[in-house]
């Protein structure tokens, strides 16, 4: 049974402008206990929607308006509270998650209070054990988070998920708002958890190279579809989508100079009104008289990889 099913979800925003069609026919999973899944597109095209709608966030404006959503086989529109797997998500900003009023330690100490059982010594015990595992002295049990760095607070929040242990981690851009080398160790951080504990992750970010670090496989977004799914060794090697290319051309690498970056040209559509055809056609080099018009499928080619461009579609 795979961890992550999600299946011809839509989801859509109401507001003053109309009504935003932000996610649209997504169709994703996630097959193995621990397995990161990187979802990557640029600002707007639905991935934080995606992580929301699975984690049971969506805003009172959005409406699921079609689909299916399951963890470990539970469906998560429709079972009760009690009986859905349990999602965690880490916000860019570890605050969100953080109470300002508890200590550190009285917040993953309720966890394992309240969530597994435990005595309140043992449950205290556990939380000093699993801040030294984020790399956190058991000191800080009796800090406040105003008292930690930015980097600090996403290693408790790390610590917090560890101890609730979720089938679903979805970390949504836990590290953009740190510095580079805090980010550098973040990731490191996260890696190691996940992989020795054989916890599962969605990990949502706009930074390709980011995937490339941490990520088993990698879903492209674009204007609330999945344009390209296929393991990250794959994607770099061989990328099939125009707009995966475009995004690999505009990644800073230590060898390229600035000049041979290639920005994507172009911002991407309105959801209120996205173009007719291939969402991508208007940003597209490879365009053809057909893209406007028809929109591709999601095509399945070899090594489990799928990807939504009429140049992988039979005449
Ligand atoms: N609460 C909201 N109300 C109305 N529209 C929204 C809301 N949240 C998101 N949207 C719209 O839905 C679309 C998808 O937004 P979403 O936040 O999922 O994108 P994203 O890929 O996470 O972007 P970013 O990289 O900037 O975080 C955007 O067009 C956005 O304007
Ligand atoms: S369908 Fe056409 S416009 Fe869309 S990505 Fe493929 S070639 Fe480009
Ligand atoms: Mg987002």
């Amino acid at each position: 049974m795979a961890v992550v099913e999600v299946r011809n979800l839509s989801v859509v925003y109401y507001t003053p402008r109309g009504v935003a069609k932000a996610l649209d026919n997504v169709s994703l999973s996630i097959e193995e206990q621990g397995e990161i899944l990187g979802l990557v597109g640029e600002s707007g095209s639905g991935k934080s929607t995606l992580g929301y709608a699975i984690s049971g966030l969506l805003p009172g404006n959005a409406e699921i308006v079609s689909g299916e959503i399951l963890v470990n086989g539970v469906d998560m529109l429709r079972a009760g509270e009690d009986s859905k797997p349990r999602v965690s998500v880490i916000f860019q900003d570890a605050l969100t998650s953080l109470n300002p009023v508890l200590t550190i330690g009285e917040q993953i100490a309720e966890i394992y209070l309240y969530v597994h059982g435990l005595s309140k010594s043992e449950a205290y015990d556990e939380a000093g054990r699993v801040l030294e595992e984020v790399g956190l002295p058991r000191s800080f049990l009796n800090r406040y988070p105003h008292e930690l760095s930015g980097g600090q607070r996403q290693r408790a929040v790390i610590a917090m998920t560890l101890a609730l242990r979720p089938a679903l981690i979805i970390a949504d851009e836990p590290t953009t708002a740190l510095d580079v080398t805090v980010q550098a160790a973040i990731l490191k951080l996260l890696y190691r958890v996940v992989k020795e504990n054989r916890l599962t992750m969605l990990y949502i970010t706009h930074d390709l190279s980011l995937v490339a670090h941490i990520c088993d496989n990698v879903a492209v977004m674009y204007a609330g579809e999945i344009v390209e799914y296929s393991s990250v060794k794959s994607l770099f090697r061989d990328p099939k989508h125009p707009y995966t290319r475009a995004l690999l051309k505009a990644i800073p690498r230590v060898d390229t100079d600035v000049e041979e970056l290639e920005p994507i040209e172009g911002s991407p559509p309105s959801l209120l009104e996205p173009p007719e055809g291939c969402r991508f056609h208007p940003r597209c080099p490879l365009a053809m008289e057909k893209c406007r018009i028809l929109r591709p499928r999601l095509v399945s080619l070899v090594d489990g990889r799928s990807v939504r461009c009429l140049l992988y579609e039979e005449e």
